[in-house]
């Protein structure tokens, strides 16, 4: 267990003042009901730049699979596709280190595991419908609640580590986000009408993460059935915008590596990019 402690005494009031009003996830909280094997190692910080950049440098100092990094807030939080990720005081954000014994093609499936383990999390925690948006943004009512990155290292293409970082807004407000992302974002507080206990929500998450993980290292299958069940994006017609192209189709599967199966003119597969649902309506017919 590790507290990490930043910043000047100003910027520490300014905090304390605000966080005096949330639970604190400082890691004895956390341990004291947590029943896990092997993810328990949390290092802690009121504020960061970014959970990922610290569980990546852990990862390349040797550091054992089942650390997690967790933090109050992010200065740097990092969203997919290069983008930031604004991390407030009252959400949760936090990176697990794996060191799984996957190739990097499938190291992509990890990815949609942790959206499954999130997903599930929010339905057995709060009985919400939360559905996964590909590949693993988590909505509630078709807004984000959650989104997950996944960064990782690999030795002649075998991953040596993984780090999943999940950016859950639990108990913040809308207006704390900018106007333009306030109609398609949301949080758990704004969802349930009250406030969650995020310690609870964490050690759930964890208990949770392992239980799932452990069956994703035996057949990753049955985790990519759950999210088939789960998904959101399946059946309905997509605008998908990568780097380099743009595919508008309607979304049919997902393959055994997490690629998105659209049907173009004949079928098409994406691996990475931007999502947008186009039709409000699902249809499965072929
Ligand atoms: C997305 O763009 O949807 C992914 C957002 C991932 C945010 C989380 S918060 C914890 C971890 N640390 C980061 O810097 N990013 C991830």
């Amino acid at each position: 267990m590790t507290t990490h402690w930043k910043g000047v005494a100003f910027v520490q009031f300014v905090k304390d003042k605000h966080m005096s009003k949330l639970d604190s996830l400082l890691p004895k909280e956390i341990l004291a009901g947590l029943s896990t094997d092997f993810i328990k190692h949390i290092h802690y910080f009121k504020a960061i730049d970014s959970t990922n950049e610290f569980a990546k440098q852990l990862a390349k100092k040797g550091a054992v699979e089942g650390s997690v990094v967790i933090a109050e807030t992010q200065e740097k939080g990092r969203g997919r596709l290069g983008r930031a990720w604004l991390s407030p005081f009252g959400g949760v954000w936090l990176s697990l280190l794996l060191r799984p014994k996957i190739t990097l093609k499938e190291a992509v499936t990890l990815t949609l595991m942790a959206s499954v383990v999130t997903a599930k999390t929010f339905r057995k925690l709060y009985k919400l419908n939360a559905k996964i948006k590909w590949p693993n943004d988590i909505l509630i009512n078709e807004r984000k609640v959650c989104g997950i990155l996944t960064e990782s290292g690999a030795d002649n293409n075998v991953v040596s580590w993984a780090v999943v970082g999940i950016g859950i807004n639990a108990n913040i407000n809308l207006e704390e986000f900018p106007s333009a992302i306030q109609k398609s974002a949301t949080s758990l507080k704004e969802e349930l009408k009250k406030p969650v206990s995020r310690i609870k929500l964490i050690r759930n998450l964890l208990k949770q993460f392992e239980k799932d993980y452990k069956i994703f290292l035996i057949d990753k299958n049955r985790i990519l059935e759950v999210w088939r069940k789960f998904s959101d994006t399946l059946g309905r017609e997509v605008k998908i915008v990568a780097a380099n192209e743009v595919v508008v189709g309607k979304a049919m599967d997902i393959d055994n590596f997490g690629a998105l199966i659209i049907k173009v003119n004949g079928t098409k597969k994406v691996i990475t990019g931007d999502c947008i649902h186009l039709s409000k309506i699902k249809s499965f017919d072929k």
